[in-house]
């Protein structure tokens, strides 16, 4: 099957309401097979509650959503979210070594304990921090505890990976790095990836598509061109809700 032909996460008529508060609205909403989507907007447009809320980590008041073909419902929403994997900018690393971060996720999966050791591993050294396994994760750099974070979600081998800015806390040599290793990591292993970013300048370097959301609406959808131009150009980037 090609890539496009089907959707594996779609939203419909999704809303989330928190005390009196609408906090988003979102009518339509699918991330294609494949698909590394971007999504930008303001402090506050909701961006962080809607990627909660399609990783099944927030229940919404109300709408429908499908994962993989499949609706979810109370019953599935766990069995589902073990095909999800999320990673926010702070790593939230357990209290033990860097390689037991890794593994703990697959041994809840009922990966067996040698199998899960070596694909941690092997995640480890993908990302160049074979050699931190043994070490404690609570004394690691920024840029070591965010790359045990991606080898954490990436080692679940996820149907759909979310992103919220995860790259933001890291100095400039740090995430430049970070990004063309995860840039090569998802065009080779083709994880369907919802990326939130303030970084406009990363957009082009994962996504191939971008999503607005404003006030808690998304409100525009296309390709990284058509939505935010030729952003190599010096100078102010306008945001892309400030433009028509
Ligand atoms: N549990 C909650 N109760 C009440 N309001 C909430 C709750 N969670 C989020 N909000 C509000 O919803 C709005 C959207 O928050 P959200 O964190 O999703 O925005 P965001 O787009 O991720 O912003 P940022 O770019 O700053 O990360 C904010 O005004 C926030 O205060
Ligand atoms: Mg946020």
């Amino acid at each position: 099957m090609n890539r496009g032909d089907r959707p594996a996460l779609r939203a419909e008529d999704l809303q989330l309401v928190r005390g009196q508060r609408e906090i988003f609205q979102v009518d339509q909403f699918a991330l294609t097979e494949g698909e590394v989507l971007a999504l930008v907007g303001p402090n506050g447009a909701g961006k962080t509650s809607l990627l909660l809320t399609l990783a099944l980590l927030h229940r919404p008041t109300r709408g429908y959503l499908q994962v993989n073909g499949t609706p979810v419902t109370p019953q599935n929403t766990l069995a589902l979210r073990r095909q999800m994997a999320v990673v926010f900018q702070e790593p939230l690393l357990m209290d033990t070594t860097v390689l037991r971060n890794v593994t703990t996720g697959l041994r809840i999966r009922g990966v067996p304990r040698e199998a899960a050791r070596r694909r941690a591993q092997e995640w480890l050294d993908r990302l160049g921090i074979g050699h931190l396994a043994p070490r404690s994760a609570l004394h690691l750099s920024g840029g070591e505890a965010q790359r045990v974070n991606l080898a954490r979600a990436l080692a679940l081998e996820p149907k759909i990976l979310f992103l919220d800015e995860p790259f933001s806390a890291l100095d400039y040599p740090t995430r430049n790095g970070l990004l063309d290793e995860l840039s090569a990591i998802l065009k080779e292993t083709r994880i369907t990836t919802l990326f939130v970013t303030h970084d406009y300048t990363e957009i082009p370097r994962l996504a191939e598509q971008v999503a607005v959301m404003f006030a808690g609406r998304v409100t525009k959808r296309g390709t990284v061109k058509d939505i935010l131009g030729d952003i190599a150009l010096p100078g102010r980037i306008p945001a892309p809700w400030e433009t028509t």
